[in-house]
């Protein structure tokens, strides 16, 4: 009897109800997937993502859609992880975390049927002291898995012109 009720317990922290608007929500703990870090309370809402999203699913598609976008940030974040350059900024967060919040923020911002329910970009990136080097490096990775995956070049910048203006909230010297 226990088991089950720590089943059903686990199945429902890991696909928590999604309200239609986080953005009216007071500053909760987020659900965690099974496996995943916990960081401190914020609230939650797409406009944490940093960007609007574009409005057709011509971005989504180009980007291979929920299997292709999954491929790309996995491949993004092994990517970081092993770059000799940025390897030891991500050494100590949760990539399990890492990884979700990543490929919901791609999905939102690309017109893919996800709401973002990770940090603002300057509260996850806030006291890392990120440079414009460290930046330019993330930003070759997300190109080198993107061209593996196939999206083609236009797609590719047409994302980054996305993701270029929230360099001021994660950059800090
Ligand atoms: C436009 C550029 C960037 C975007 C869109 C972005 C996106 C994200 C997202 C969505 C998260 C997870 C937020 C959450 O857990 O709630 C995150 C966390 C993180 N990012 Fe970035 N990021 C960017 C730049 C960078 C750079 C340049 C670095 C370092 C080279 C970096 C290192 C990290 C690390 C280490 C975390 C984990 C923080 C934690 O778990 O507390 N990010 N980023």
């Amino acid at each position: 009897m226990l088991i089950v009720v720590i089943l059903i317990a686990a199945v429902a922290a890991g696909s928590p109800a999604r309200p239609a608007d986080m953005r009216e929500q007071e500053a909760v703990p987020v659900f965690a997937v099974p496996g995943e870090e916990e960081v401190a309370p914020y609230t939650p809402g797409n406009r944490n993502a940093g960007a609007d999203p574009f409005r057709s699913t011509d971005m989504w598609e180009a980007f291979g859609g929920e299997a292709g976008v999954s491929r790309i940030v996995d491949a993004f974040v092994a990517r970081n992880t092993s770059d000799a350059r940025i390897a030891e900024i991500f050494r100590g967060y949760g990539l399990v975390r890492l990884r979700r919040t990543l490929k919901e923020q791609f999905c939102y911002i690309l017109g893919g049927p996800c709401d973002y329910s990770g940090r603002d970009m300057k509260t996850a990136h806030e006291h890392m002291g990120l440079q414009h080097a460290d930046m330019n490096a993330l930003v070759e990775n997300l190109q080198a898995a993107m061209t593996e995956e196939g999206v083609p070049f236009s797609a590719q910048n047409k994302f980054l012109s996305k993701l270029a203006p929230m360099r001021k909230d994660v950059i800090e010297r």
